[in-house]
């Protein structure tokens, strides 16, 4: 059992990156496997990377630092770039976001995350609050031991989805088949 964490930010080892480090913590804690990417160069060859290690992955956490009340540039684009090559290996994979900011726009970061896992019908994965952290420095983040409790709490209520799913599986359960044909009405003529 595997879950890829992108690190969507510009500082490859910053606050997002600390912020998630805390959630793969308590999923290995729980027994997951996890590995951090680096998703703040949206380049083809990068996305093309993580397309494959996603296929692998049982789940996904996505985290962005808040850059003027919104995801970063970075991780919106790696995103666009990854849905149109990885959209068959996301459907049914509990999905999670993480936003860190110095003070205000992590709901706006969050929402806008959250809208890709929708689409790709991904379980999205909660926690104790909103996951957030606060920093503009791994050691500020490091500090904000409620943020910190965010993650950990979030990480652990991801490995408890994996398992569920699959103890279901181990039962029979599977994900329900997609219909048929994908209608798209476009209200145009
Ligand atoms: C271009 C830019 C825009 C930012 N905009 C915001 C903002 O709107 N709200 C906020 O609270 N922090 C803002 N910040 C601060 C970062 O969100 C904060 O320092 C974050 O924890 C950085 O994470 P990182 O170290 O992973 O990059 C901004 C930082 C940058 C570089």
């Amino acid at each position: 059992m595997k879950v890829l964490l992108l690190n969507g930010s510009r500082r490859e080892h910053g606050c997002t990156y600390t912020a998630l480090c805390e959630v793969a913590s308590a999923l290995e804690g729980a027994g997951v496997e996890t590995e951090i990417f680096y998703a703040g160069k949206p380049t083809d060859e990068a996305v093309a990377q993580a397309a494959e290690k996603l296929a692998e992955a049982d789940g996904l956490v996505v985290g962005s630092p808040v850059y003027w009340a919104s995801p970063s540039g970075e991780i919106v684009t790696f995103l666009d770039k990854l849905a149109g090559k990885a959209a068959a290996s996301m459907p049914h994979k509990p999905a999670a976001a993480v936003a860190s900011a110095r003070r205000a726009g992590t709901t706006a970061t969050l929402d806008v995350l959250l809208k890709y896992f929708e689409y790709h019908q991904m379980p999205v994965v909660s926690s104790c609050y909103w996951p957030m952290v606060h920093g503009n420095t791994p050691d500020e983040v490091r500090r904000d031991e409620e943020g910190l409790q965010i993650m950990r709490t979030l990480g652990r209520n991801m490995a408890w989805l994996l398992k569920c799913i699959e103890a279901g599986r181990a039962a029979g359960i599977e994900p329900p088949a997609p219909e048929a044909e994908k209608k798209r009405t476009n209200f145009i003529r």
